[in-house]
């Protein structure tokens, strides 16, 4: 067993104390290094799940919270939200919200200069997250006038500067464009590699981060339907049981799972495919 980084221990979830629970007995264990995709159709519990590991919930969702959940060695519900967001880094859905300077260099520095890091340092890790990220173009611009994306690319810079032990993404893919995101994810990946951050990121588009997860977690109604390595989850019936993905797409990943071909890239994929029609005729 690697190093385990995070775990959730029969957590129980609900957003008010009389409403709905929205997670379910959820148990899980990630090690450190590990790329987790989470996945599971719209009112699943993804963005909820993310939030608990960054003490959002219940520091600032508040609700009711039943369970253990541990990050990097910290119980979320009984430590301070800076301590656990010193260690896990996040990009929710809604960019605007995350921004909190005018000038894009200072939204980059401010988390290394409230943790008092020396300035040669600051500057440093701010040239090298902008070039990073491709942002050498906005630094000195005002953050209200950018763009969605580039404000997306902008938090996920000030998510990365402070080189977390874990990196948390909401659908990355709903706020840009195709090519924009499948750079976005490749730049993740990397990053997860030459850092060994470990990734915790939902997204529905899975042929784009499928191909670089070691985990999946398959959510449904608040619980887990499955935890566990992609080809595995592939092969079950647990896309379908979870309404994920296109179903003529994961049916035809099920049936090239049983004859052993789990293909998880694109271009793989289509090659079996034209295969299987060609040995068919
Ligand atoms: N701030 C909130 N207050 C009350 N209920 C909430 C809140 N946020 C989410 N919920 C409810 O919790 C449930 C799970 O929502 P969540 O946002 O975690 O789902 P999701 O899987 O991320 O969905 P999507 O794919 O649409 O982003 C839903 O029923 C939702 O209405
Ligand atoms: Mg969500």
């Amino acid at each position: 067993m690697g190093d385990v980084v995070i775990t959730f221990e029969d957590v129980w979830y609900r957003y008010s104390k009389r409403g709905d629970w929205v997670l379910r007995g959820i148990n899980l264990s990630i090690e450190r290094g590990d790329f987790v995709l989470v996945i599971g159709c719209s009112g699943s519990g993804k963005t909820t799940l993310l939030r608990c590991l960054t003490g959002l919930i219940p520091h600032f969702y508040g609700g009711e919270l039943r369970g253990k959940i541990t990050v990097c060695g910290l119980d979320v519900s009984t430590s301070d939200i800076a301590e656990v967001t010193s260690k896990v880094a996040a990009v929710f859905q809604d960019p605007e919200a995350q921004i909190l300077m005018l000038i894009t260099e200072d939204e980059l520095a401010y988390p290394l200069e409230n943790l008092g890091l020396p300035p040669s340092v600051i500057v440093e890790r701010v040239e090298w997250v902008a070039k990073l990220l491709g942002l050498e173009g906005i630094r000195y611009r005002r953050t209200f006038e950018l763009s969605g994306g580039e404000k997306q690319r902008v938090v996920l810079a000030t998510a990365l500067v402070q080189l977390p032990e874990i990196l948390v993404l909401d659908e990355p893919s709903t706020w840009l464009d195709p090519l924009t995101s499948k750079k976005l994810i490749n730049e993740v990946v990397r990053i997860h590699h030459e850092h060994g951050i470990t990734v915790v990121i939902a997204e529905h588009r899975l042929e784009l981060v499928m191909p670089h997860s070691s985990k999946v977690i398959v959510l449904h109604n608040g619980k887990v339907l499955y935890f566990g390595d992609v080809g595995s989850a592939l092969e079950g019936d647990y896309l379908l049981k979870a309404n994920v993905g296109d179903p003529y797409i994961v049916r035809l990943w099920k049936y090239l799972g049983r004859i052993g071909k789990v293909p998880l890239n694109p271009d793989d994929f289509a090659k079996e495919v034209v295969k299987c029609i060609l040995e068919k005729l």
